[in-house]
């Protein structure tokens, strides 16, 4: 049986293939190549087209023997979600419901989706439970939280089930060197800072640093992308064996400022990096850090990189020997 995987192509999505065709998985990898690089396919076999797009979807389910979809494909920029909703509601939203029309049609009955920590909003408690209350500040995360209270009732009315992951913070590379993160425009803070290291942007600009943290500075979880892909396999298994729609949250629960970011990327790449306080980004909670118990009690996920050195060393080795991402320019 073959795994479909949507935005297979992008960050997330390529690391998740690239650990399915490791352990020799059929993968069928859809992606409209908005941002995603058709050398970050691993092998398995390219389809370029849109999740909206009932009749590929059709051809695809009539052509391989699918039994499940790992869905990667959405817009994902917090502060154009707020600047135009549209977008994010029809793609994450009305698209993700084409394709579920189509996964029905054919029984195909396994997803596993890509969900985000920006479902839960300003937290209450940290680390954040799976069970905290959903608020989510932007039209991005409400998109996400929609489409996971859509699978529930999914599950309910046509037995389809799926898995819910909440990433946080997904940085890093994989540590062959192959695949690693290359977002064109680039707003995510590790790959921005390396690219100081790199001398291709002069500095980083801390959003904040008035913010009630140990620094001033917002504290996020980090976790690699590496981790994150060996979930998605663990939650593909699960629902294999039957497990029925739950949601996980992914981090590594621990919680790293923006400064300290900074300097453990300065001692990785042996350059200082220049830094400015600037405003706070609208839309950005404090802290965010994850409580991943329950994945590591019920399937037991164990993150093989959870040091923030660590990842912050593949994300430099494949900033470093890919200057300009998948161009290679
Ligand atoms: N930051 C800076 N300067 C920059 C870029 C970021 O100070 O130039 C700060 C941000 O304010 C934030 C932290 O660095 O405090 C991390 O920012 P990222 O943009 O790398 O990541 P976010 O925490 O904003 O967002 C990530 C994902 C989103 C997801 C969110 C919550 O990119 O898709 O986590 O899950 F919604």
């Amino acid at each position: 049986m073959a795994v479909l995987v949507t935005g297979g192509l992008g960050y997330v999505g390529s690391h998740a293939v690239k650990h399915l065709v490791d352990r020799g998985e059929q993968v069928v990898t859809l992606d409209n190549l908005i941002f995603g690089h058709t050398q970050a396919a691993s092998g398995s076999e390219v389809v370029v087209g849109d999740i909206g797009d009932k009749d590929l979807l059709r051809q695809i389910f009539s052509k391989h023997s699918i039994d499940s979809v790992m869905h990667f494909a959405a817009f994902a920029d917090v502060g154009e979600s707020v600047a135009d909703p549209k977008k994010y509601y029809v793609n994450n939203i009305s698209n993700s419901l084409a394709m579920l029309d189509v996964m029905l049609e054919f029984g195909v009955k396994m997803m596993i989706f890509s969900s985000s920590a920006a479902t839960f909003g300003e937290p209450e408690i940290v680390p954040i439970p799976e069970d905290h209350p959903k608020n989510p500040t932007n039209p991005y995360g409400r998109s996400k939280l929609m489409l996971e209270e859509i699978l529930r009732e999914y599950e309910h009315a046509y037995g389809l089930r799926a898995i819910s992951f909440r990433y946080f913070n997904a940085s890093g590379a994989d540590p062959s060197g192959l695949i690693g993160e290359d977002h064109k425009p680039e707003h995510h803070l590790i790959p921005l800072i390396l690219q100081v290291a790199l001398g291709q942007r002069e500095k980083i600009s801390v959003f904040g640093s008035d913010w009630p943290t140990p620094d001033g500075t917002c504290v996020r979880d980090y976790v690699h992308v590496s981790d994150l892909a060996q979930a998605h396999l663990l939650g593909l298994d699960a629902l294999r064996n039957g497990k029925g729609t739950t949601e996980y949250n992914l981090g590594n629960g621990n919680g790293y400022s923006v400064r300290e970011v900074i300097a453990v990327a300065e001692e990785v790449s042996g350059k200082s990096i220049k830094s400015v306080d600037a405003d706070r980004r609208p839309g950005d909670p404090a802290v965010l850090v994850a409580s991943s118990e329950k994945i590591v009690k019920e399937l037991g996920w164990e993150p093989k990189f959870p040091d923030l050195r660590t990842i912050i060393q593949t994300a430099w080795n494949w900033h470093n020997t890919h200057p300009n991402g998948y161009s290679g320019k």
